[in-house]
């Protein structure tokens, strides 16, 4: 852990499945990583979040795709509602870097606050449900039918 990290990933987190719980923890290492940019002055600020932004919209959609992948292969009963609060969630994070590259009303430290307080809200609720749901269907036997590699990700297996 690096001495200044906003957000420590706790084993309280993990929704037992590796495949999700290790996306997760990157998308803790990149708010990091923009929170340790915000404690570094204005310029470098703008400097990290030139950098790191980017790559933190695609690594949100890369990892909202693979959950997505998931619950349309095991007929996920709530993928309308958890897919609905990621395209919300990549709608407001979108928002904010257009207001970041056009320089007006940006406050990276407010969208670092956003991103950890919606990351953490969502792995509590909706990806520990998936998590549940996953870990119940692999109990009963049902995954089984399922392939359960998925593509996108070299292939990894979700359980490993
Ligand atoms: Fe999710």
């Amino acid at each position: 852990m690096e001495s200044h990290d906003l957000v420590t990933w706790q084993k309280s987190y993990s929704v037992n499945i590796p495949l999700i719980d290790s996306q997760h923890i990157e998308l803790v290492n990149l708010t990091n990583k923009l929170y340790q940019g915000c404690l570094k002055g204005k310029e470098s600020t703008a400097e990290v979040f030139m950098q790191v932004v980017h790559s933190t919209v695609d690594y949100v959609k890369y990892h909202f795709s693979t959950e997505e992948k998931i619950m349309e292969r095991i007929n996920y009963p709530d993928f309308a509602v958890h897919k609905n609060e990621h395209n919300d969630f990549v709608r407001e994070v979108l928002k904010a870097v257009e207001d970041f590259s056009k320089g007006t009303s940006f406050k990276p430290l407010n969208f670092v606050m956003y991103l950890k307080e919606w990351i953490l809200a969502h792995i509590a609720y909706s990806d520990t449900l998936l998590g549940k749901y996953l870990i119940n269907l692999k109990q009963t036997g049902e995954l089984q039918n399922i392939t359960l590699k998925i593509k996108q990700d070299s292939d990894r297996f979700l359980f490993e």
